[in-house]
């Protein structure tokens, strides 16, 4: 049984191509605002999103991402921050000293950004928008930060490309369920032929997506994707921000 809700997360795909028509301030204005409604860690909102307008911003950004077109190409592009700056203020304003060393405040921080940024891209494709989101943000978080003037205490986590979608794409399927959802305790017994499964499936996918090109399912993509370093920056980067991470 599906509600209007349901059927709008389970008809998610990325958007990658736009039209010109703009977002309307008053559409913009509604998305954002669910940003804000999502639940947070504690309540400490550990997060900012920028919104980038600035065809030059928006240029200077997608190359930043990996050359990735359509952050260039997208009316508005925002960017989700951790942030631990206001919450550092709101520490001196009432004579305490932040802590924020832990890992566990990043994890905080990441998880509080994802929900308010996941909150957005919902709402956005409820007023009929499309969009993606970009972890290409994190490749030159330096850049990014000079770029947009990012506190201490801040990182990026994702950016998200908004629009009115040109284009139809097929669902990208997921993982049988019974590769993810487990009763009462974790098995794994069946994973070996639940993923045999979904190879299958991927592959008939990303050739049809690929148009015979890129035979390969979910887990040859994984096995190529996973083993090899990803972003080693970023743990140098996050120390410079604040982030000492013990
Ligand atoms: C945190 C995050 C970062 C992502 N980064 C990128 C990105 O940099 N570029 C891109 O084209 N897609 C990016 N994506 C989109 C994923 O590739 C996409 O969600 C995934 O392949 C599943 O496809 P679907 O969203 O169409 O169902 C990202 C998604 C998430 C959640």
């Amino acid at each position: 049984m599906q509600t209007e809700v349901t059927r709008l997360i389970q008809s998610h795909r990325s958007i990658r191509r736009y039209t010109d028509e703009p977002i309307g301030e008053e559409v913009l204005a509604d998305v954002l605002a669910c940003a804000q409604w999502a639940p947070s860690s504690h309540n400490v909102q550990a997060y900012s999103v920028i919104v980038v307008r600035s065809e030059e911003k928006k240029r200077e950004l997608a190359q930043l991402c990996g050359s990735q077109k359509w952050v260039e190409r997208c009316p508005v592009f925002l960017v989700f921050i951790a942030d631990f700056y206001r919450l550092k203020q709101a520490c001196e304003m009432n004579g305490t000293k932040l802590a924020a060393d832990e890992v566990e405040n990043l994890l905080v921080a990441a998880v509080d950004t994802a929900l308010a940024a996941e909150n957005v891209l919902l709402a956005a494709r409820s007023h009929g928008l499309g969009g993606v989101m970009i972890g290409g943000i994190r490749n030159k978080p330096q850049e990014v930060a000079r770029l947009l003037n990012l506190p201490p205490l801040t990182t990026p986590i994702m950016g998200m490309c908004l629009g009115y979608p040109d284009q139809d794409v097929e669902q990208k399927p997921r993982l049988p369920k019974r590769a993810v959802f487990h009763d009462e305790e974790y098995r794994s017994d069946h994973f070996p032929e639940a993923l045999e499964e979904y190879e299958a499936i991927s592959s008939e996918y990303y050739l049809r997506r690929t148009r015979g090109e890129r035979p390969e399912g979910w887990t040859k993509q994984m096995a190529d994707y996973l083993s090899k370093p990803r972003r080693a920056h970023l743990s140098g980067f996050l120390k410079e921000q604040g982030f000492p991470l013990k």
